[in-house]
C-alpha cells in the first residue's frame, strides 16, 4: 500500500518495478494516458532538482496530474495536523509524495490518510533513489544480486537505503564511513537479518585500506539537507574517503555514481564525476522512469 521505507518489497517486487522502469524508458509510449484523470499530491518540506521534476513529468507521461506543495518554510502540522493534511488530501488524490524531515510524518500521513504515500526522501531513507541505482546498476552490468559496492563517506539517508534494497536484492555493500558516521544502526541491523536469506552480505567500516575488489563506488554529501553544518566543517574528518582518482583506483569499480547533488571537490573530484567510470547522469535520469512505474504501481 505504502513505500516508507523500501523494507515493504520482496525481492520481486524490486526486480518488477526496474523491469518496469525499463520498459518504460524504452517504450514511453505504450503507458500514455495510463493514469488518465488521477491525481498526485508533491509535499516537500525540503528543497529538490531532481525528485520533484522527475515525479511531476513521470504524472504526465501517464497522464496524471501533479500538485506541488511546496512545504519548506515549515507550515507541515503548523496551520493544521499533520493527520488533517492527510485526511483532506485523501479526498482529492490517489497518492501523496513526500519529501520531509521526520520519518514519522511519512507514518502518520500513511495511518491517516487513505492513499498510497511514498517516501521521497526522509531523515532515514531514500528508497525511490535505491530503486533508480539499482535499475542504473541493471543497466550497465546487467546483474544486482552479487554486485559488490563500496559507499563512501556520510552513513545517511542514501546509503541506508541502498543497504535496504542490496540486502532485499542480494547485492553486496560495504560503507567506509568515519567512525561515528555510520549508517542508522537499527536500519542496519535489520538489513543484516534479511540478508542471511539473500545472500547479501553488507558491512561498515572506517578502514579505507580495505577499498579494493568492487564493482561500483557511490558516494553522497557529508553533510545532508536539514544540518547547517559547512562543508569545510568536516572536510578534515572525511577526506580520505572522497571518491577521488586514488580512491577509485584502489577500488577497482567499474562504475562512479552519486545520487546528486554533488558538492565537488568534498565528497567527489571533478575528474570521477566527469570521468569515464561516471553513471551519475543516467542514475538521475533513471529518476523519471523509476518514478513512472512507482506512480503507475500505486495509482493504477
Ligand atoms: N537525488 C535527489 O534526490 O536529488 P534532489 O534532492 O534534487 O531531488
Ligand atoms: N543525503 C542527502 C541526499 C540528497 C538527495 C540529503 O539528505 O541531503
Amino acid at each position: 500500500m505504502h513505500l516508507l521505507t523500501g523494507f515493504e518489497y520482496s525481492k520481486n517486487e524490486y526486480l518488477d518495478i526496474i523491469k518496469k522502469a525499463i520498459d518504460m524508458k524504452n517504450n514511453n509510449a505504450k503507458y500514455q494516458d495510463t493514469l488518465k484523470g488521477k491525481t498526485v499530491i508533491l509535499m516537500f518540506e525540503k528543497p529538490s532538482l531532481r525528485t520533484r521534476t522527475t515525479f511531476e513529468i513521470a504524472a504526465y507521461r501517464l497522464g496524471a496530474q501533479s500538485v506541488y506543495l511546496d512545504l519548506q518554510s515549515g507550515d507541515l502540522g503548523k496551520r493544521e495536523s499533520i493527520s488533517d493534511y492527510a485526511c483532506n488530501l485523501s479526498r482529492w488524490s490517489h497518492a501523496l509524495v513526500g519529501r520531509v524531515f521526520s520519518q514519522k510524518t511519512l507514518e502518520e500521513l500513511s495511518l491517516k490518510g487513505s492513499v498510497p504515500v511514498l517516501n521521497a526522501l526522509s531523515d532515514i531513507y531514500h528508497p525511490a533513489q535505491a530503486i533508480a541505482d539499482y535499475m542504473t546498476i541493471y543497466e550497465h552490468l546487467n546483474k544486482i544480486e552479487g554486485v559488490k559496492i563500496a559507499y563512501l563517506g556520510d552513513g545517511n539517508n542514501v546509503t541506508n537505503s541502498l543497504l535496504v534494497a542490496a540486502s532485499i536484492l542480494g547485492a553486496h555493500v560495504t560503507c567506509f564511513c568515519p567512525q561515528g558516521n555510520g549508517p542508522d544502526t537499527e536500519v542496519f541491523l535489520k538489513a543484516q537479518e534479511i540478508a542471511k536469506d539473500s545472500g547479501s552480505h553488507l558491512n561498515v567500516t572506517s578502514d579505507i585500506s580495505l577499498l579494493h575488489d568492487f564493482d561500483v563506488v557511490y558516494t553522497d554529501t557529508w553533510v545532508s539537507m536539514g544540518d547547517n553544518t559547512p562543508l569545510d566543517d568536516v572536510l578534515n574528518k572525511f577526506k580520505q574517503y572522497q571518491l577521488n582518482k586514488d580512491n577509485l583506483n584502489k577500488s577497482g569499480a567499474k562504475l562512479v555514481m552519486h545520487c546528486l547533488p554533488a558538492h565537488r571537490g568534498y565528497e567527489i573530484t571533478d575528474e570521477v564525476i566527469d570521468g569515464s567510470k561516471s553513471v551519475v547522469f543516467d542514475e538521475a535520469e533513471n529518476r523519471l522512469y523509476t518514478h513512472m512505474a512507482l506512480l503507475h504501481k500505486y495509482m493504477q
